[in-house]
């Protein structure tokens, strides 16, 4: 392939072959580089629920990107406000200055936010969100003379991004073998998916408590008061989409409430309708103390991210400072970008005024539906669902993770680009999606795991 030009181009529109020599200088994250090189799959143009490939194909997206393009591609909206935002004013840190807009965006935000977390820290990603929130979470034990509490519990098989401490906190052996030990003092509690709960839809009726008692365990391992928070995703989103079983969230809810254990949500997927309701908390009825968002805070049309804390949080932790100093030594360049802000701006406003989580809860029975009746086929060993978020693991051929790659490719050929995890697939279409298109994903995705 090292002399073949791949077209670049929109189809109709002008087309810029790259050389295999031209895809050389970008080294692609959580990417099999060298293959993917040899015989790429780029997308050149999105609108709405679609994208096109660099041959002009039309393809469905069924992932909304990565979780992040909740109102489809290239919402109007959006991009003006984002262009607007440039031309007037481009760049100014938050540190010691900041600009109308980040308020703006922090008090829409809030809005959203279940009471009490009304507090909001922005950076430029879910990683950072993550490492974020783990200092957040120290300098708050300190404000309170508790500097004991440096340990963090989390579970197997989450994914908190790919910084140190989110990549300490994750549960993936592959993103953990090299570094996950940089940060210590990190304890796992198992991961809710059984073997019994195969095909249940919705939140699986039995283990909730004895799963959530593995956090008590860790506070009698640890001591009642060294534990510092515990960092749960809703939905354990990137390996799969593992939903927690019914008593689940609440228990745990109660031992960081008996222990003085802060409880962080990651909702990094599972923020701002995906679950069919604003958050997963407000799905689950389980209100943490910090929350991290990112992707679809934006609508993936700029990169940023979010951290939204209790009111006592905050409080402690400035209130902690001695006056003109700064309280919380953390911020980055990026913080509250201006056309983030805007972009974040737009976005929840849409949110807001076509309903769009309600809209996710109406079309989620459809949608888990149409997802479920593929649970006949033979290559398809599991499917978990819940609002707009399914996950389905095919039978592994060989070593496990190569199946699901032929698969992530062959829809993608096919004309459906999602995300996989190994040999788990995971289905999140935009939230505008019409059934018909649920229909059209549905049927590709029918037909490769058929081929497969
Ligand atoms: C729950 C969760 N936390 C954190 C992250 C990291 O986000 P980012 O890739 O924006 O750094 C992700 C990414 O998928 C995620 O799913």
């Amino acid at each position: 392939m090292s002399d073949s030009r791949i077209e670049s181009g929109v189809g109709g529109g002008p087309s810029t072959a790259l050389t295999r020599a031209e895809l050389e200088n970008h080294w692609l994250p959580f990417t099999d580089n060298k293959t993917f090189k040899d015989d790429p799959r780029l997308v050149a143009r999105g609108e709405g629920v679609y994208l096109w490939n660099q041959r002009g194909e039309k393809l469905l997206d069924g992932s909304a990107g990565l979780f992040t393009t909740a109102l489809g591609h290239c919402r109007p909206e959006i991009t003006e406000a984002v262009s607007a935002q440039l031309g007037e004013l481009d760049y100014i840190p938050s540190f010691l200055r900041s600009h109308p807009r980040s308020f703006e965006a922090a008090n829409l935000l809030a809005r959203m936010l279940p009471a009490p977390i009304n507090h909001v820290f922005f950076c430029n990603s879910g990683s950072e969100s993550v490492d974020t929130a783990m200092k957040i979470v120290i300098q708050y034990h300190l404000a309170r003379g508790q500097a004991q509490r440096n340990v963090f519990v989390t579970r197997d098989r989450a994914y908190h991004g790919v910084n140190l401490g989110g990549t300490a906190l994750s549960g993936i052996a592959r993103n953990r073998q090299a570094f996950g030990s940089l940060v210590p003092g990190i304890v796992h509690m198992r991961d809710t998916w059984d073997a019994d709960q195969c095909f249940s839809r919705g939140q699986p009726a039995r283990g909730g408590l004895d799963l959530a008692d593995d956090l008590l365990r860790a506070v009698r391992t640890h001591g009642p008061d060294r534990i510092a928070a515990c960092f749960v995703e809703p939905i354990a989103g990137s390996t799969g989409v593992l939903i927690p079983p019914l008593g689940y969230l609440e228990r745990i809810r109660e031992i960081c409430d008996d222990y003085g254990i802060l409880l962080v949500f990651d909702e990094v997927i599972t923020g701002f309708g995906r679950t069919g309701a604003a958050f997963g908390a407000d799905s689950f009825g389980v209100t943490p103390d910090i929350m991290t968002m990112a992707k679809a805070l934006t609508n993936g049309a700029q990169p940023m991210g979010a951290v939204g804390v209790r009111d006592d949080i905050y409080a402690a932790v400035v209130d902690a400072g001695p006056g003109d100093a700064v309280e919380f030594a953390h911020g980055y360049t990026f913080s509250a970008h201006p056309a983030a802000c805007a972009a974040a701006i737009a976005t929840l406003g849409i949110y807001e005024r076509e309903k769009i989580f309600e809209r996710s809860g109406e079309m989620s029975e459809y949608f888990l539906d149409s997802v479920f009746a593929l649970q006949n086929l033979p290559a398809v060993a599991d499917i978990r669902g819940y609002g707009m978020l399914a996950g389905f693991d095919v039978a592994a051929q060989g070593t496990p993770g190569l199946r699901g790659m032929r698969l992530q490719r062959a829809l993608f050929d096919a004309g459906l680009h999602i995300k996989t995890t190994g040999d788990a697939a995971i289905l999140a279409p935009p939230l505008i999606v019409e059934k018909s298109q649920i229909d059209a994903m549905c049927e590709i995705l029918r037909d490769v795991l058929k081929s497969i």
